[in-house]
């Protein structure tokens, strides 16, 4: 080999370096547009990458390896035997989804490791480089040393960021699985994070790390190995092990989006490109759109979920009320109906007693194919709901026949849940032994595939709460449609503390990087737990638990964030009252033929525009932390010099989340394409715009 030559093929970089005295062999490859370069190397006979972008530190230099209990592992002693690298750049569409059209254009660097001490044997990693980041994955053949069943013990997948750039994430293998309110800090007190974690490095390179296409897998979070620098924790499965597997096997894909500004981390497609395309055919009966639901009157205590034995009123999912709610969805343009607490099991401590819920026999006062028939003379759906209280073993008993009597009703989309601690997740073993496992173990992450499937096969899409984290197996399996996975509405419901101004502008830089959530926007009476309880027993939660927004910031989290099952969460009397400010909720789309990120700064504030993929009328969402700020929104979105009345929801002169909350404008004014609207947010406010194309 010679000492140092360059090969270049299209925008690919390839260099083969020797370093005397290991002989050490480096290998690079960019990005299309040549910012991000991704070098990988055996130096010190260890597998390692690092990642610049624009000549700026993304990644520094990062181990690579895998350990297994049964069979040598890829840790040291290796060296690059190989490699390969390959183009590509074309498109695909989304059935649904923040975009129709998809670019996936990257560069293709495989590598193999071969170890050079003990049974003769290789791990390949093949690593992607876009222009937005980079996704790398472990890919082990079928080969002598890897026969019958594996099990692996540790990845050994480092990110060394640095201990001073700024971070934002939530703690991982806590009791409230992702439901933490962010942290903010240097990344060197990052300790064991859920992924999405974005940084700030202090060059100004922005960095998110999570994963792509996590089947048959367990999950990682980022495990601080020294301040900064982290390690793939793999989580365990109840034996201790963190993966079950054999040979060939493909790790799930590691992802880095890096941008030079926070909105390059939205505006980035990665995650969704490193999944594999559609894998159920037909789609056309998954269905985005908006819903009501008879959920937030139990978070408030106004009812429960419980059937009490019928005699105390209280019980949400009664005839007459929700066929008040399907009225309300047809009156107003609503596609679904929610019902919580419409099947046995819910009585007593239903959080504790998963092993009692039937999903098939109903509460005495709520007739399943009554008012399915009712909403479907309205053009309404039911939406369904699966709480399993985190007893797995007793919801996979009686999914078939649960989908089943959904679909025999005309029910297009469940919601599923899995409340428990995190870790309580009870399945039962091959002997019949309990076993406890985490809510994103491998078990865990092939139980929602197993749901995802069962509901394809009745035509039902899903959306789960208290679900593994979202790696964009959506367009795998378009039916699995949102989730929740962070904190949403509900804390602001009993939450103590409640969500916190500023949540909504980390969760658009983390959370929202994965994929749509279910978060359940749209409350409108912004001090649910001032009202006077309805009865003795049902004392209301803590006055400070309240959504810590503006009403025009409410509005606003329709567009920032992003679902295709979107939720008008308040009681519809609420909105009945709100006549003006609930139409902007009745005119936006929950889909997309194009979204951007127009500005933001992570924690702060974020505007994004979206153009629906009904109407094609463009929406903007922006909103703010508790700072009050003036921010300039390019309208570089809109067709240049094209005149549109922007029909305008923002905060009022004197608004302000905690002292006047329901200060707001309603106006209309006239903007022109590759303008700028510049608004004023008040302290955790928010703008929302529709615009209207003029002839
Ligand atoms: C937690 C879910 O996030 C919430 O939406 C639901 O109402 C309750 N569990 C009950 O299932
Ligand atoms: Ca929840």
């Amino acid at each position: 080999m010679p000492g140092l030559w360059m090969k270049c093929v299209a925008a690919l970089t390839v260099t083969f370096a020797i370093a005397s005295p290991a002989q050490a062999e480096e290998i690079s490859a960019s990005s299309p547009d040549g910012n991000i370069v991704l070098t990988v190397s055996d130096e010190g006979g260890h597998a390692s990458y690092s990642v610049s972008y624009d000549g700026k530190e993304a990644v520094s230099t990062s181990r690579l390896g895998m350990l297994f209990r049964d069979h040598h592992g890829f840790e040291d002693g290796l060296s690059i035997a190989g490699s390969a690298t390959a183009s590509h750049d074309a498109t695909w569409e989304q059935p649904w989804g923040e975009r129709r059209t998809v670019r996936d254009s990257h560069e293709e660097l495989s590598v193999t490791f071969a170890a050079e001490e003990g049974p003769a044997r290789q791990i390949t990693v093949r690593f992607r480089v876009f222009d937005t980041g980079v996704g790398f994955r472990y890919e082990l053949a079928d080969q002598d040393a890897f026969q019958g069943p594996i099990a692996i013990t540790d990845e050994l997948t480092q990110f060394s960021i640095g201990d001073k750039a700024d971070a934002w994430w939530t703690p991982s293998r806590q009791f409230n699985r992702y439901e933490y309110i962010y942290r903010t800090g240097k990344a060197g007190v990052v300790d064991d994070a859920h992924t999405p974690v974005t940084f700030r490095k202090e060059n100004g390179v922005h960095v998110s790390i999570h994963e792509a296409a996590l089947v048959d897998y367990s999950a990682m979070s980022l495990l601080a190995l020294r301040p900064g620098s982290f390690e793939a924790a793999l989580r365990p499965g109840s034996d201790g092990v963190k993966v079950h597997t054999v040979a060939p096997f493909k790790s799930p894909w590691r992802t880095i989006q890096i941008a030079p500004d926070a909105v390059g981390l939205i505006n980035s497609d990665i995650i969704l490109n490193l999944n594999e395309p559609n894998k159920l055919g037909d789609v056309s009966w998954v269905e985005p759109g908006k819903y009501v639901g008879v959920w937030w009157e139990m978070h408030i205590r106004d009812r429960t979920w419980g059937f009490n034995g019928g005699n105390d009123g209280l019980h949400g999912a009664n005839n007459a009320d929700v066929i008040r709610h399907i009225d309300f969805a047809a009156k107003h343009g609503f596609k679904g109906v929610l019902v919580e607490g419409w099947n046995i099991g819910w009585d007593g401590d239903w959080f504790n007693n998963g092993a009692l819920f039937s999903f098939t026999e109903t509460y005495p006062d709520f007739d399943l194919p009554m008012l399915s028939e009712h909403a479907a003379e309205r053009g309404v759906r039911l939406i369904g709901h699966h709480e399993t209280s985190g007893n797995v073993a007793n919801y996979e008993a009686q999914m078939s026949d649960a989908f089943a009597l959904y679909q025999a009703n005309g029910i297009r989309e469940v919601k599923t849940g899995y409340v428990a601690d995190a870790g309580d997740i009870v399945r039962y073993d091959d002997n019949g032994v309990k076993q406890y496992e985490w809510h994103d173990s491998q078990f865990m992450v092939g139980h929602h595939l197993r749901v995802v499937e069962e509901a394809a096969k009745h035509r039902i899409s899903i959306n789960a709460h208290e679900p593994v984290k979202d790696t964009g197996l959506r367009r795998t399996y378009p039916n699995w449609m949102t989730r929740e996975g962070a904190r949403g509405m509900e804390f602001n419901a009993w939450g103590t503390p409640p969500n916190p101004p500023e949540h909504i502008s980390i969760l658009a830089f983390t959370r929202m990087l994965s994929g749509p959530m279910d978060f359940t926007p749209g409350i409108f009476d912004l001090r649910p737990n001032e009202k006077p309880p309805l009865r003795e027993d049902m004392q209301r939660g803590d006055p400070s638990n309240r959504p810590q927004t503006t009403l025009a910031k409410q509005l606003a989290l329709y567009v920032v964030l992003y679902s295709p099952l979107q939720m008008a969460a308040d009681l519809p009397e609420n909105y009945e009252a709100r006549m003006d400010a609930f139409q902007f909720i009745k005119d936006v789309e929950a889909d997309w033929e194009e979204s951007v990120a127009v500005a933001g700064k992570v924690g702060e504030y974020v505007a994004i525009a979206r153009k629906g993929r009904a109407g094609g009328e463009w929406f903007l969402g922006a909103v703010t932390d508790e700072e009050e700020r003036v921010i300039e929104i390019p309208l570089t979105f809109l067709e240049t010099g094209k005149s549109y009345t922007a029909q305008v929801y923002r905060d009022g002169p004197h608004a302000h989340w905690d002292t006047n909350p329901y200060d707001i404008v309603i106006e209309e004014t006239d903007v022109k394409g590759g303008g700028v609207v510049v608004a004023k947010l008040a302290p955790s406010g928010g703008i929302a715009v529709r615009f209207i194309a003029k002839n």
